[in-house]
């Protein structure tokens, strides 16, 4: 049904003119508490079995929204009634900035993908906080991802990352510093140790700071050496980072993904980042084993997805593209097959699949 929707109509559509309306329609639903509510109570997960622990922080399930889609924290509630255990908001940055020139988002039906180059579009961490601060009526667990305000240079991104986690690390469950967005000039530059190392210290005494001593991770992208994913890996587990989510889209194209014209730039996600995304975590879990927390992403599109990467050792999964081209009640779904699942198995919680096929 929704397949027929998406391919006979809302494909017609420009990308991000579907998407704004979407956003708008769920920042509708999030003011209304009777209609909310009814769909927390049909969609949200609520098997003890689901349930997770992760960085002293409880999940109602697994499998939560990635960065990108709430990138203005607008519509917590919503997106939380729809199923997700939880919703990660952002990317955020200290200062409101319009993002890239139009087109910058473009579906790639035929691969299950999508290509953005959207470039941090949002209204600035003081405007998100505001919004953050709002009454949700309903229990939702929230992360804010952050990243760097497109016009300050590198010279000055340990400070405009640090202006923003003072605003934002008190209004969060979790914090993420995204270094590995590729859509913004020299980011994912910010991925060697080096420059790293002081980004995530000084980061990391803000969110230490707050009464509820916000949980910071650190989000890496697909297209990293082997060498710089043990660096990092080595670099959370010395600082005592709480988690590493892994991955950010890819600037690769490979084989066989039918590219349209104009998104040869920017970066892809969805099915072809599936495989890329499963090995970065299996390398991340050989590094780290258990001492930190992995949160995968990647081209999960259903529940064998999902079960794959708990067994793989990711504590939490996300998904973007896999919703999109799943439909609303996506999350709700594999939730409801996962609870299934692992009472087939034997298995009283999901806290007891993660890493059980890891090295
Ligand atoms: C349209 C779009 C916008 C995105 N914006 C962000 C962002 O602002 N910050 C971020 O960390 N990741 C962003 N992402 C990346 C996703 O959070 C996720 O890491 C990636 O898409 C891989 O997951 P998926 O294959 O399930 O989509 C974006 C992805 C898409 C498709």
């Amino acid at each position: 049904m929704y397949r027929l929707l998406f391919t006979q109509v809302l494909a017609r559509f420009d990308a991000e003119a579907v998407h704004h309306l979407t956003v708008r329609a769920f920042r509708v639903l999030a003011l209304l508490p009777l209609l909310k509510g009814l769909i927390h109570r049909s969609l949200a997960p609520r098997d003890p079995a689901l349930r997770i622990k992760a960085f002293g922080v409880h999940f109602p399930g697994p499998l939560g929204l990635a960065a990108g889609f709430d990138k203005d924290a607008g519509c917590v509630p919503a997106l939380a009634a729809l199923g997700f255990g939880f919703v990660e908001v952002g990317t955020i940055t200290a200062h409101a900035q319009p993002g890239n020139a139009r087109p910058r988002l473009f579906r790639l039906v035929r691969d299950r993908a999508i290509v953005n180059r959207m470039g941090f579009n949002n209204a600035g961490a003081h405007a998100a906080a505001a919004r953050l601060r709002r009454p949700r009526g309903l229990p939702a667990v929230v992360g804010v991802n952050i990243g760097k305000t497109k016009v300050v240079p590198e010279s000055e991104a340990v400070a405009d990352y640090v202006t923003c986690a003072k605003e934002l690390a008190p209004l969060a469950d979790y914090l993420v510093v995204n270094v590995s967005s590729p859509n913004t000039p020299g980011l994912r530059d910010l991925q060697t140790a080096g420059k790293l190392r002081p980004l995530l210290t000084e980061v990391k005494q803000v969110a230490a700071a707050t009464t509820r001593r916000t949980p910071l991770l650190v989000k890496i992208a697909p297209d990293l050496a082997d060498d710089d994913i043990d660096a990092i890996a080595d670099l959370a587990v010395e600082l005592e980072l709480d988690g590493i989510i892994a991955t950010n889209t890819t600037i690769e194209r490979p084989p066989g993904v039918h590219v349209p014209p104009g998104a040869e730039t920017g970066g892809l996600s969805g099915r072809p980042l599936k495989d890329r995304s499963l090995r970065v975590l299996r390398r991340l879990r050989a590094r780290v084993g258990d001492r930190i927390t992995l949160v995968s992403v990647g081209g999960v599109e259903d529940v064998d997805d999902v079960w794959e990467r708990l067994l793989a050792g990711a504590s939490l999964v996300q998904g973007y593209t896999g919703w999109i081209y799943g439909g609303p009640f996506w999350a709700a779904r594999i939730h409801r097959q996962l609870a299934r699942r692992l009472r087939r198995h034997g298995v009283k919680s999901v806290q007891d699949v993660i890493g059980r096929t890891a090295a």
